[in-house]
């Protein structure tokens, strides 16, 4: 039986996924448990954790991903940190630190881990109740997040596409990778739209691109979709030009793992390719992202340090060769959309549209200050 999570007010009973993270038990002895989505959708499991060496290995492996999720479970892996210090001889400070540079070197893309880390560096005084306290702070936030950008989101997809949503002619969305509830502490990003859209009536019918080489789209998406009552058709990720070349798509919606002063932005691997695609047949591109996906610091998607992965990943998926042994590849997780091919960025604190460095300084005026800023 899945726990039916709540997205708040606005779309509440659309999700239905279990919750992706949560901690169990108090602050000194309790854990972390994550929802293991390397063995999903087949298998629904939780991954224990009362030690910071393998959480920071189960974020390596994508047991826990997305960049908000990432941030969240490393903010619990703080806690773990200084919980267990002593046993390993350390003051609560220097298990501290310990603990989210070890975290913090876990993914090197998303920015959303080193911005939560930072929220828990800056905790005093250092002690578990406290770090569990801004943990679960950082987690609830960023489900209130997700619910702002659903509702931003659903008011430029109406004002977008005016004549869609009817049964007989539904919106029809484009997604890459998830963006999902499963990637965050709430309802998603990308799908805080969908499911802001289905909820308040518009009929929706997705695209998700399977995402190779290890198929977010197919696995997860299209899971979690399907299960909350959207329809959810999964296509290879060869196969989207054809569908927006065949007038299939109205709009792609994706998430982010960085954006930079300039909106370039790093999301999974293939959403460049999306963009150039959308582009060629008019088709808008829309960026779902939180302010703590926001590097502030980073000029442009140039210097955003994008990260490489075993090459086995191709060459042998689900281990299985699908190429001759030794074959070389090549295997980036994610890549840098230019910030000229995206229509807008939806964000907790309203839509940036056009997508500029000038417009995205002043939608963030007023959020509140990251780790980069
Ligand atoms: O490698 P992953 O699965 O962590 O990549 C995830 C993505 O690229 C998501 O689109 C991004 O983190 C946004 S999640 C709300």
């Amino acid at each position: 039986m899945f726990h039916e999570r709540s997205c708040g007010r606005v779309y509440n009973p659309v999700m239905k996924v279990p919750p992706t993270i949560r901690w169990v038990g108090n602050a000194s002895a309790g854990h972390l448990e994550l929802l293991d989505q390397t063995q999903l959708p087949t298998v629904v499991a939780y991954l224990q954790f009362t030690e910071v060496s393998p959480l920071v290995e189960a974020i390596r492996r994508l047991v826990v991903r997305g960049a908000p999720a990432i941030g969240i479970a490393a903010g619990y892996g703080c806690v773990l940190g200084v919980s267990r210090g002593h046993e390993h001889g350390l003051q609560p400070s220097e298990a501290l630190a310990q603990a989210a540079q070890a975290l913090n070197a876990s993914r090197p893309t998303a920015v959303n881990l080193a911005w939560a880390l930072e929220r828990m560096r800056r905790v005093k005084p250092i002690n578990p109740e406290r770090l569990l306290r801004e943990a679960m702070a950082i987690h609830e936030e960023d489900a209130g997040l997700c619910r702002e950008i659903g509702e931003h989101g659903l008011g430029l997809l109406r004002e977008m596409f005016p004549d869609r949503g009817e049964p007989e002619r539904p919106l029809r969305l484009l997604t890459h990778c998830n963006a999902g509830a499963l990637a965050t502490g709430g309802c998603g990003t990308a799908t805080a739209l969908i499911y802001a859209a289905a909820e308040s009536g518009l009929a929706v019918e997705v695209f998700a691109s399977e995402t190779r080489p290890l198929w977010q789209g197919a696995r997860l998406t299209a899971w979690e979709l399907n299960q909350a009552g959207i329809q959810t058709t999964v296509v290879c990720d060869n196969m989207v030009g054809a569908l927006m070349a065949a007038g299939h798509v109205d709009a792609v919606i994706v998430g982010a793992d960085r954006i930079a002063a300039n909106g370039d932005v790093a999301n999974k691997i293939g959403t460049y390719g999306l963009a150039v695609i959308a582009k060629h047949h008019s088709v808008p591109m829309f960026v779902a992202a939180p302010y703590s996906t926001f590097d502030r610091k980073i000029e442009s998607g140039r210097t955003i340090p994008i990260e490489q992965r075993d090459p086995l990943e191709v060459t042998r998926p689900a281990s299985h060769w699908i190429a001759a042994p030794q074959t070389p590849a090549w295997n980036p997780a994610f890549d840098v959309t230019p910030a000229a091919l995206i229509h807008a960025l939806i964000t907790d604190q309203g839509t940036v549209q056009p997508v500029s460095g000038e417009n995205i300084k002043s939608i963030l005026a007023a959020a509140p200050h990251g780790a980069r800023d």
